[in-house]
């Protein structure tokens, strides 16, 4: 992987920042996704699929339950060989919505600040000690280490347990299984799987510790008084760290070099009250989760274009979204667009509250930093070959 290393203020400012982040992810598919966007909202891609990127018609899809994310050609593929057929994202129709049933209040807000906070406090030390005295911090890192922090808990590892793995560690074990995916790859190799396996593997380890101690303090404790068994607790955790992981470091530093470019910090660090409107549209125009894959299962017709059973729908939330305008926080979404970066329908981001708890609590720290002694983007290098566009790092100092 290379990199591209470049001053802070980059010709194009903030819409510049994110057009490197999306050539450096995929030089042709993303500007490729988004031309075809612009020209019509659904086309058939010989071999590929058919790539819809209208935000009525994305949400018109997700509501419609002839298109299945368990089929071959659909999330299935990819996750099926690696986690097992039960694991939400590659599920479908009554046995999916039972599972998510038995999820229900999952997420309350008690158990997410359990979840994110002690990660979150070792966040917000590491910031400040960085800045401390002019020095720096390489904040994507920092992120990394929130969200391993927050799989530790998942797991159910304690904090002081001994040989318990670094935060960073348990990071990069996640993503050896979410970078293994690419744009316009539909599955996943033989060498793939198996290496994906071995990192799931690691993962269910202190997963079915955590579950047989029958602790309701932990997560998988949790998980078994919901009535999971202990597979299908094991592939619980996978998925949310298959889909929480990635998606959030991609997001975070983004924001946050957002806001800067923005010139938004001034103004948010003295008055958080347009903090949530400037995350949410934030997550509108990055679509940190730019693709949702379904396989038709019933012929139809989509924008015009004739669906065939067993189609390959690509869902292009990235063009979507994003395709509504430049970042401008509290303008309003128009219906058919709200909240479609966390999915509509079924399938909707179950892992919503945690992603939005992990997303304010490194926001509360930055703004708190900022308003303590203004900080800057000192530099930054964009990610290439990735499949959800992000900083590869991003260095914060104090402006003075
Ligand atoms: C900014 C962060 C995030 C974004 C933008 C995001 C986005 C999405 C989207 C678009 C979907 C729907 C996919 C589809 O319908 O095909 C989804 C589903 C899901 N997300 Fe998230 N997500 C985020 C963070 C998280 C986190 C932190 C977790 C878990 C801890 C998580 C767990 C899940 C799971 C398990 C599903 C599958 C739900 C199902 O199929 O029933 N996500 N997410």
């Amino acid at each position: 992987m290379s990199t591209d290393t470049a001053r802070a203020a980059a010709p194009g400012g903030l819409a510049g920042w994110e057009r490197r982040l999306h050539t450096g992810a995929h030089p042709v598919a993303y500007p490729l996704i988004r031309g075809l966007g612009k020209l019509r909202p659904v086309v058939r891609l010989p071999g590929l699929g058919v790539l819809v990127s209208e935000a009525s018609l994305v949400r018109d899809v997700l509501m419609d339950a002839s298109y299945s994310k368990s089929g071959t050609r659909a999330s299935g593929a990819l996750w099926t060989p690696v986690v097992g057929p039960r694991v939400l994202l590659n599920m479908h129709g009554a046995e999916h919505l039972e599972l998510r049933r038995r999820l229900n209040g999952l997420f309350t807000p008690r158990a997410v600040e359990a979840i994110v906070a002690p990660a979150g406090e070792r966040f917000r030390e590491r910031l400040a000690a960085g800045l401390e005295n002019g020095g720096s911090v390489e904040f994507v890192g920092l992120v990394k280490e929130l969200s391993g922090g927050v799989i530790s808990r998942l797991l159910g590892v304690p904090d002081d347990a001994p040989g318990r793995l670094p935060d960073t560690e348990l990071f990069t074990l996640g993503t050896s299984i979410t970078s293994l995916v690419r744009l316009g790859r539909p599955r996943l190799t033989a060498p793939q799987v198996a290496k994906a396996k071995a990192a799931v593997e690691i993962l269910a380890g202190p997963v079915r510790n955590a579950y047989r101690s029958d602790d309701p303090s932990t997560f998988p404790g949790r998980l078994r008084v919901l009535g999971l068994s202990e597979d299908e607790a094991v592939g619980i955790v996978s998925a949310f760290v298959i889909a929480g992981t990635e998606t959030l470091v991609s997001y975070v530093p983004r924001l946050a070099a957002m806001l800067f470019d923005g010139g938004r910090l001034p103004g948010l660090a003295a008055d958080r009250s347009g903090l949530p409107d400037a995350v949410n549209e934030g997550l509108r125009y990055t679509a940190p989760s730019p693709m949702m894959l379904r396989e038709a299962t019933a012929a139809g017709r989509l924008g015009g274009v004739r669906i065939r059973p067993g189609d390959r729908i690509l869902l292009s939330t990235v063009h979507a979204v994003k395709s509504l305008g430049g970042f401008d926080p509290g303008t309003p979404v128009p219906p058919a667009a709200r909240q479609l970066w966390f999915g509509a329908g079924a399938h909707f981001c179950i892992g919503m509250p945690l992603a939005m708890a992990e997303i304010n609590c490194a926001l509360a720290a930055l703004l708190d930093e900022y308003r303590r002694n203004p900080w800057s983007i000192r530099s930054r290098t964009v990610s290439r070959n990735v499949l959800i566009p992000h900083y590869k790092s991003l260095e914060l100092t104090r402006a003075n």
